[in-house]
């Protein structure tokens, strides 16, 4: 053992900072950090977008991993078009909750000085616990908090997988995980279900490939995962907290949204984990998410080497 920098995690900052980077025609892309992140510019949200413009804005997505358009005046019904380009807009269970009376397909929050919370304070990728995951979130801040603050945090769970050490990534690549709605909601912000509801379990691979990018992405989240399937009660715990706190403690695969007024974020709800950060109570934000569905479950695939590694190719 060691805290050298010896092993995986070389490997995995030296693969993904020399990995080649697509050319963009017809926006303009400014990474913001390594790990991930980056501004665009050169398109208006409000308006159509071309089919060229939204295959390149699929296209960064999937290279940075989280969007974020400036100076982008748009209203909630602009807001869900842009995000029914993705997919099936997401019915969050909470919605009516939250914001009673608003709109289904909008996740809409006020943070002020009587919140007993602000969502998404604890590492996540957006309700997890459904069987087919949110693919992308696309979030816009209506009222930043008076004198800044507010940032929303990123974490690369590809860098996150491919820095763990080679025989942890065997370990993993074998175990599935169950993701709990009452886990997120009830137990994090005592919110219950409607009567006659229940909150989403579902189980999906601890690792995944991403169906976009071919990359493995770890897949559990401090929000919603209770247990992993295969392990006993102790080891589930011991694991789980191990993979949670890389996530959440390595900075050097994570990076920060700074909101301004008119920004639009998206990002790949399955390649990155996020929080919010409440770090300017008791001043106001106010917000509204959309979100997609692409219908679709994580699934994973193994590579030539890491069949072997898990002993599935018999050597011939
Ligand atoms: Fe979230």
């Amino acid at each position: 053992m060691s805290f050298y920098r010896d092993y995986n995690d070389k490997l995995a900052f030296e693969a993904w900072n020399t990995r080649q980077q697509p050319v963009f025609k017809t926006i303009q892309v400014k990474p913001i950090s390594r790990a991930g992140g980056a501004e665009i510019s050169g398109v208006d949200l409000s308006k159509d977008l071309s089919s060229e413009q939204f295959s390149e804005i699929k296209k960064a997505l999937a290279e940075y991993q989280v969007l974020a358009f400036r100076d982008q005046n748009i209203n909630s019904e602009q807001h869900k078009k842009f995000g029914e380009k993705f997919g099936t807009l997401h019915r969050h269970v909470s919605a009516a909750i939250r914001a009673p009376g608003g709109d289904p397909e909008i996740l809409a929050w006020k943070t002020g000085k009587d919140s007993r919370f602000t969502a998404g304070e604890v590492w996540h990728n957006d309700v997890s616990c459904d069987e087919t995951p949110i693919t992308q979130s696309i979030l816009r801040v209506t009222q930043l908090p008076e004198g800044g603050g507010g940032d929303t945090a990123f974490a690369n769970t590809h860098l996150a997988y491919e820095s763990l050490s080679t025989p942890l990534k065997q370990l993993l690549l074998g175990l599935t995980a169950e993701h709990s709605g009452q886990e997120g909601w009830t137990n994090g912000y005592g919110e219950e279900p409607a009567p006659g509801q229940k909150f989403a379990v579902s189980t999906h691979p601890v690792v995944f490939t991403h169906p976009v990018s071919g990359r493995k992405h770890l897949f559990v989240n401090r929000g919603f995962t209770t247990k992993i399937v295969e392990l006993v009660r102790n080891e589930s715990q011991a694991i789980l907290e191990l993979l949670n706190r890389h996530i959440e403690t390595s900075q050097a695969f994570q990076f920060r949204i700074q909101w301004q007024p008119n920004s639009v974020v998206i990002w790949d709800n399955w390649a990155v984990q996020h929080q919010a950060i409440w770090d300017y109570y008791p001043f106001n934000r106010w917000g509204e998410r959309v979100s997609a569905v692409a219908g679709i479950r994580p699934t994973q695939e193994l590579t030539q080497e890491e069949k072997k590694l898990e002993g599935v190719l018999v050597a011939a």
